[in-house]
């Protein structure tokens, strides 16, 4: 099946596709992300910026698995210096991911960006960041109080959700209450490995979070509890490399999607996927968001 092409309006971003590179995965420089536009991507999502500098883990930080990538990487980054790699992509359909340990230090990191990002996405879902992420992101009077003090500086605000809870929709739902402009959905799958060479985990950090094809199902799953649940759009992602995935999260309930393994061997992945999803002679996107419910 293909669809056909336009302007794509979601979360309050009009985009020139359906396909988004998602937070963490090349998009630490204003280069990088300038690179991915230019490889036909519809928009980015930045690297996770956060109130302090980080470094981030002890390696190991990334390890391949079957299917997959095993990460722990930490969120490095350097805070607000940030904004200097963002001046080259001015006017450009950027999402800047943020962080912060608390609802304050959220709004704090975003009022640095709101004159330079065009919309923000809240990481409230990273599985290994100690006091971040998850940390937060699993409680959903937190997940709520985090969305409102973004959101109420009035730019299009995207909560990134976490799989690892019993239900995700307490969480698409506490995002929807604090203003979320759309929920993307998934982080990473908390996941480990054990060295048997070394009786060891393999990561620095011990535990990471799991990405690419392994966790597709995962992601589908989720994208279709929160369609049944919450009326904002939603942004799949999670193991999508292929057209027939889009359209698989499409279905499932999926406004538009994000790319982020698949995008690390391949960074034109954007341009022929693009290629294999759109025909002047498709169906209109709106037909298929949804359809496999009821
Ligand atoms: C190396 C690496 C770094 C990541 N860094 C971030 C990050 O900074 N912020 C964030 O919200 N997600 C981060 N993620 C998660 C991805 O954005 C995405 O949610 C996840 O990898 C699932 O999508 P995928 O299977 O297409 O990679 C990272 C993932 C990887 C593999």
């Amino acid at each position: 099946m293909r669809i056909t092409s336009g302007t794509v309006l979601v979360g309050g971003m009009a985009l020139s596709n359906h396909l988004l590179l998602a937070a963490g995965v090349l998009g630490t420089t204003g280069s990088s992300l300038a690179r991915i536009l230019a490889c036909g991507a519809g928009g980015v999502v930045t690297k996770s910026i956060g109130p302090y500098p980080c470094e981030g883990h002890p390696g190991p930080c990334v390890v391949e698995t079957e299917g997959g990538l095993l990460n722990a990487m930490g969120l490095p980054n350097p805070s607000r210096e940030f904004e200097g790699e963002l001046q080259v992509l001015a006017g450009k359909p950027v999402i800047l991911s943020i962080y912060g340990g608390n609802p304050d230090e959220f709004r704090t990191v975003a009022s640095w960006f709101a004159g330079t990002a065009a919309a923000f996405e809240l990481n409230l879902s990273c599985p290994h960041a100690a006091g971040y992420g998850a940390a937060l992101g699993t409680d959903p009077d937190l997940v709520e109080a985090c969305t409102q003090a973004v959101s109420s500086l009035g730019l299009p605000t995207w909560v990134k959700l976490t799989p690892n809870v019993t239900d995700i929709t307490l969480c698409g739902k506490a995002a929807e209450r604090g203003g979320a402009s759309a929920l993307v959905a998934i982080n990473t799958v908390k996941a480990m490995r054990i060295s048997t060479e070394l009786k060891r985990p393999v990561l620095g950090n011990r535990v990471g979070g799991l990405s690419g094809k392994s966790i597709f199902p995962v992601a589908v799953r989720c994208v279709y509890e929160l369609y049944e649940s919450c009326r904002i759009p939603i942004i799949g992602c999670g193991g999508i490399s292929s057209a027939g995935d889009v359209i698989e999260m499409m279905m499932a309930g999926a406004s538009a999607v994000q790319i982020g393994t698949a995008v690390k061997d391949y960074p034109c992945i954007f341009r022929s996927i693009a290629t294999d999803l759109y025909s002047s002679d498709g169906v209109p996107p709106d037909t298929i968001v949804g359809c496999a419910h009821g």
